[in-house]
């Protein structure tokens, strides 16, 4: 009996890194999961690697910066599954600028993947998990960077602060309702986010290292640290759990 047998979750940023993870995840322990994401041929191969060891799960090509996008998303999945029961609003974008050099125009698409993204799920998730009328659980991702900040991360820190404000006022609403709603707050981990932006360096080796040493417990996060952390708060080992922030950060932010 895995730890999120019978329940139905849908995976946002499936294709990729922490999305991909989690989905692995949840699978792994049971859980019939709709993986979606922007990105048709990576969703494909997440499929295929969850569907390996005999994890059961369909995709759903989804721009989470789109309402009609996600009602879709929403109703295939509960016609597939027949409900709804976990929501992962994991999809993501960055930029690496400071307040006067980032541009309008990827502020605005920060805010739209990274916290529009967020309020649509919710809101259609929302509805779905009345209708099938036992509750749900939503775990949001912000960052650290939501919580404490950098000088050249001006417009993801503002998105993901907002992921960490709105999933307050969701849980507040969702308390009533039997629908939980927490946020995940990961330090630095080895996915394409992270990833590709050491690659850029002419060290990477280096960077890897310097990153490391900004960590108490000596290294950057691998995906699994975290697919484990929303595992527990998608499980109903977590039922008296609401509007935390949970921090998995190897300690990086209590310096
Ligand atoms: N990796 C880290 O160090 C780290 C740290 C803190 C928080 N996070 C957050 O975790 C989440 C996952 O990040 P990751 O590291 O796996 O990154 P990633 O780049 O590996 O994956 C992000 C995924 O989001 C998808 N995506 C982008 N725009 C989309 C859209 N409009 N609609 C649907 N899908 C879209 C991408 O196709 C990709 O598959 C993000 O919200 C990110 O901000 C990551």
């Amino acid at each position: 009996m895995g730890r999120v047998s019978g329940k139905v979750a849908l995976v946002t940023g499936a294709a990729s890194g922490l999305g991909r993870a989690t989905a692995k995840r949840l699978a792994a322990e049971g859980a019939q999961v709709m993986i979606a994401d922007i990105n048709e041929t990576r969703l494909a191969e997440a499929r295929d690697e969850i569907a390996q060891p005999g994890g059961q799960a369909m995709l759903h090509v989804l721009d989470v910066t789109s309402e009609e996008a996600w009602e879709r998303a929403v109703a295939e999945t509960v016609a597939a599954f027949g409900k709804l029961d976990i929501l992962v609003n994991c999809a993501g974008v960055l930029s690496i600028a400071d307040i006067e050099s980032e541009t309008f125009e990827k502020w605005s698409w920060q805010h739209r993947v990274n916290l529009d993204g967020v309020f649509l799920g919710m809101k259609h998730g929302f509805k779905a998990m009345r209708q099938g009328g036992t509750g749900g659980s939503i775990i949001n991702f912000s960052s650290v960077l939501g919580i404490l900040s950098l000088s050249n991360i001006a417009a993801y820190s503002s998105a993901k602060g907002g992921v960490r404000a709105i999933t307050k006022s969701a849980a507040l609403h969702g308390g009533p309702l039997g629908i939980r709603v927490n946020s995940i707050h990961p330090g630095h981990v080895r996915t394409e986010m992270v990833i590709d932006g050491v690659s850029a360096a002419d060290y990477p080796d280096e960077v890897w290292q310097k990153l490391a040493e900004q960590y108490p417990i000596g290294r950057v996060g691998e995906p699994g640290d975290i697919a484990d952390a929303v595992l527990f708060l998608a499980s109903d080992e977590s039922s008296f759990v609401t509007g935390l922030e949970m921090v998995v950060d190897g300690g990086y932010s209590i310096q």
